[in-house]
């Protein structure tokens, strides 16, 4: 008995968990609206492509690639580099599952 008290608090603690992360992407996606858009939807001054257009796994390559590669990125990757620096990757992938999830669209 004493297991299963274990077990479902465990989960419980899981589960607030991701709801915490989703809830963190929400507020850090507020620092990128100024260029992108409300809902990823503008191509960013100076950008080619929405990042709505985007899928979760395309836009976390592109997010950690600005933050781990230097040379990453069309002519305005310094906008971005600066953008993701705060951010770990784990952080970098519930922005991208947050943008993805709520406000992709398809091409
Ligand atoms: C100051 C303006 C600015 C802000 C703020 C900003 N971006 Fe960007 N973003 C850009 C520009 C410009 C590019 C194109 C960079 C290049 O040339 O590689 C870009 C590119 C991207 C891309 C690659 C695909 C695309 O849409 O062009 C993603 C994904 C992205 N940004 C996500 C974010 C996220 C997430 C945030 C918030 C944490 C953010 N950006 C904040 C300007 C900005």
């Amino acid at each position: 008995m004493r297991m299963v008290k274990i077990i479902t608090t465990a989960l419980f603690v899981a589960g607030s968990l991701s709801f915490a992360s989703a809830a963190t992407a929400e507020a850090n996606f507020k620092r990128c609206i100024a260029c992108h858009g409300v809902k990823a939807e503008k191509v960013p001054p100076g950008g080619t492509i929405a990042s709505a257009t985007l899928k979760a796994d395309e836009i976390k390559k592109t997010l950690r690639g600005y933050k781990n590669d230097k040379t990453y990125g069309g002519k305005m990757k310094m906008t971005m580099q600066l953008q993701v620096k705060p951010f770990s990757e784990e952080d970098l992938d519930a922005l991208a599952d947050y943008i993805f999830t709520n406000f992709y669209i398809a091409k």
